[in-house]
């Protein structure tokens, strides 16, 4: 036989041995790959063998050469883009669910799964204080969960405008506008691409990324016949981690008749903690939001999720109907009608598991805790002769700059090249930046120490 059920134990034993070992190796080890993927294709690519290889010594090849090409974003000291590391529960339960195998798309078919899901759902909406009773769905990434929800904002603003877009599709439909702050991030544009709805309206956004309230308001009132309508905020820019005012902006769309989305891929998890929940007061009076248990929560990838609070229009947007399929047709729904994916793995069981293990205190200091190791960076940094913190520094983000561009590139390349830290290059309001980002749960001070030495380092070697 060419699959031997014996081989299960042998290969899942050097796994976890290959596991121990990256874990351990990942405080000492430089953040950086020291391969490129060209390198890595070289080893791993070529004519597909004809004769197999037995499984354990697969494992045993996958570990020994990618180990050169892995970057090591679980560590504390990865501060690149917006990327979480994994809390212990979360990744356990995710070998867990890969052991399990179960296509979660169905109640019926798959209750372990799906019932941990709803509950895992249910503790998300307690936590990030979102409506009782919205629908929430285990997508990829925040990337798709935004898309998700955008699409049930399109169903429901075309419907309550006399258009059934399931049967009319867009061709003849009413014109439904969108309006994006400037700042959005891009995966809004490419849901609404993946829409049919084209480029949006873009209103104007203050020096921290903000949308301007008025703005946003003088844009909905250019529109008095107040056709079908979609507004999208943001909570947590990703240069900045700066929020839109909420109160204002929703308001404003509401009594436009919008549909109102708020992109919170990491920034809605400052709703979990007392001292934060004011950065993002009243965004539980929207329509829909998109987060990740990827970023904040520290669950690995990949774990997107999206709420939507009309499960009417979520379930008659993105679900299907089979007669193969058993579905579920009253109460809580299938999975399957909550995200665009018929077949997926269970990706809420390892959000739930995370959840368990930290409990509502965990949660808090875990939110907390990224957000005073920024402050404490920013800080520290202020102090170091030609570091500028650009941003204000209210939650998890730092956008700095040295000077002139050409110096900001160049401290940019010698960290990325020097692999005690990683952070990550962009640009922002004009300049190039250096961009930090403290989501992982394991960063404490000797980690923040390490970034402000490499930083000093990093100026004093292009000066
Ligand atoms: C504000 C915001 N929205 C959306 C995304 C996309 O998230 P994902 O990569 O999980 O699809 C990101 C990623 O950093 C983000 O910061």
């Amino acid at each position: 036989m060419w699959v031997d059920s014996s081989d299960y134990e042998r290969a899942l034993e050097r796994a976890w041995e290959h596991t121990r070992e990256w874990l351990r190796a990942l405080p000492g080890r430089p953040v950086r790959p020291s391969n490129t993927a060209d390198d890595v294709t070289a080893v791993f690519g070529g004519p597909l063998p004809a004769s197999g290889l037995d499984p354990a010594a697969v494992i045993d090849f996958l570990a020994e050469h990618a180990e050169p090409g892995l970057m090591a974003m679980q560590s504390g000291r990865f501060f690149g883009w917006v990327i979480g590391g994994t809390v212990p529960a979360g990744m356990a339960a995710d070998w867990m669910v890969s052991a399990w195998d179960q296509n979660t798309g169905l109640r019926f078919a798959t209750p372990a799964t799906a019932g941990i899901e709803e509950a895992a759902g249910q503790w998300l909406l307690e936590l990030l204080g979102l409506p009782e009773g919205s629908d929430v769905g285990f997508a990829t990434g925040a990337s798709m969960a935004n898309f998700t929800a955008l699409a049930a904002a399109r169903w429901r603003q075309l419907s309550n405008a006399g258009w059934d877009v399931n049967i009319g599709g867009l061709q003849g439909a009413p014109k439904l506008r969108v309006l994006v702050g400037a700042e959005r991030h891009e995966s809004l544009d490419m849901a609404l691409r993946f829409l049919g709805l084209g480029t949006p309206e873009v209103v104007r956004a203050d020096h921290q990324g903000r949308i301007d309230p008025a703005d946003l308001r003088n844009a909905l009132e250019a529109d008095p016949g107040r056709g079908p309508t979609i507004v999208c905020l943001q909570a947590g820019n990703l240069h900045s981690g700066a929020f839109d005012s909420f109160p204002e902006t929703i308001s404003a769309a509401k009594n436009h008749g919008a549909w109102v989305h708020v992109d919170g891929a990491f920034g809605l998890w400052a709703a979990a903690v007392p001292g934060l929940r004011q950065l993002v007061e009243g965004v539980e009076s929207a329509d829909s939001w998109g987060t990740d248990a990827h970023k904040t929560l520290n669950v690995p990838y990949d774990a997107g999720i999206v709420v939507v609070r009309d499960v009417e229009a979520l379930r008659s947007a993105i679900g299907m109907h089979a007669e193969y399929l058993m579905q579920d047709d009253h109460g809580p729904g299938d999975p399957m009608e909550k995200v665009p994916e018929l077949s997926r793995r269970a990706r809420g069981v390892p959000v739930w598991a995370a959840l368990r293990s930290l409990g509502g205190d965990g949660v808090r200091q875990l939110v907390a805790g990224r957000a005073e190791c920024a402050a404490e960076l920013a800080r520290r940094l202020a102090e170091v002769p030609g570091v500028e913190v650009l941003n204000d520094v209210v939650f998890t983000q730092l956008s700095l700059a040295f000077g002139s561009d050409e110096r900001t590139r160049a401290v940019t390349d010698y960290i990325m090249a020097d692999g005690r830290v990683w952070m990550s290059g962009s640009r922002w309001q004009g300049r190039d930046i250096l961009r930090v980002s403290v989501t992982n749960w394991s960063t404490d001070s000797s980690d923040l120490d390490i970034a402000v030495q490499a930083i000093r380092d990093a100026l004093e070697a292009t000066a």
